[in-house]
């Protein structure tokens, strides 16, 4: 397949930056072909500029200033996103990419002011993640990172699309055991995607 893999954090030699580097040579070595997007690496601007925002629903002319990512986007049949969790959601940059990329004409259309998603080139999704906190304390907030993935995202790809949402939880306590225990569950994972 080919596979997107969106990558966002600042810090290659970060325990997410090893999952990003297994990621990419997992899907590569099964024959995917992998478009590594690693939005720090590429310098990616995640602010919507005030011009975006008024030309928003300007479908054709709104992918202008993001036409290369939306290309990537639109000639993927897969997703994997390496990321970890701030603040109970996506890092700035991952959201900002969201709010760039994912525009009126890509991922959803708009009429009568209703929205109708249409990423529907995107057949298969697995999200890759670590929380500094525990699993109960991210349950007991409702876990937004997970809810954005499982729920908001898999309404916008392909219908019956398969998901898998990896979560290394409670890094504040991780040991080389439990990150090495998630990195095989990972390479696992990338090996069967
Ligand atoms: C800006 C920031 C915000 C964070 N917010 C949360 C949070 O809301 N919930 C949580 O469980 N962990 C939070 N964390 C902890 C990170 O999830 C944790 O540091 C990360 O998963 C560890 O992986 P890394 O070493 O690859 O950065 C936050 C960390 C940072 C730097």
């Amino acid at each position: 397949m080919r596979v997107l893999v969106i990558h966002a954090h600042p810090v290659a030699e970060s325990f997410n930056g090893a999952l990003h580097r297994l990621v990419v040579e997992r899907l590569t070595a099964k024959g995917h072909e992998v478009d590594d997007c690693d939005l720090y690496g590429e310098g990616f601007n995640p602010l919507l500029t005030r011009e975006e925002r008024i030309g928003y629903h300007d479908i054709g002319d709104n992918l202008a200033p993001v036409a290369d990512y939306v290309e990537r986007v639109r000639s993927a049949e897969a997703l994997v996103m390496c990321y970890p969790v701030w603040n109970f959601g996506y890092p700035a940059m991952l959201k900002g990419f969201f709010d760039r990329v994912f525009l009126p004409g890509v991922s959803f259309t708009m009429a009568d002011g209703k929205v109708k998603p249409c990423l529907h080139n995107i057949a298969k999704v697995a999200a890759v993640t670590s929380y500094g906190g525990t699993w109960l304390r991210a349950t007991l907030v409702g876990n937004p990172p997970r809810k954005s993935v499982m729920r908001v995202l898999r309404a916008i790809v392909k219908p019956a699309a398969p998901f898998t949402y990896l979560a290394h939880y409670d890094m504040n306590r991780s040991t080389p055991e439990t990150r090495e225990a998630f990195m095989k569950k990972v390479a696992a994972a990338m090996d069967s995607f």
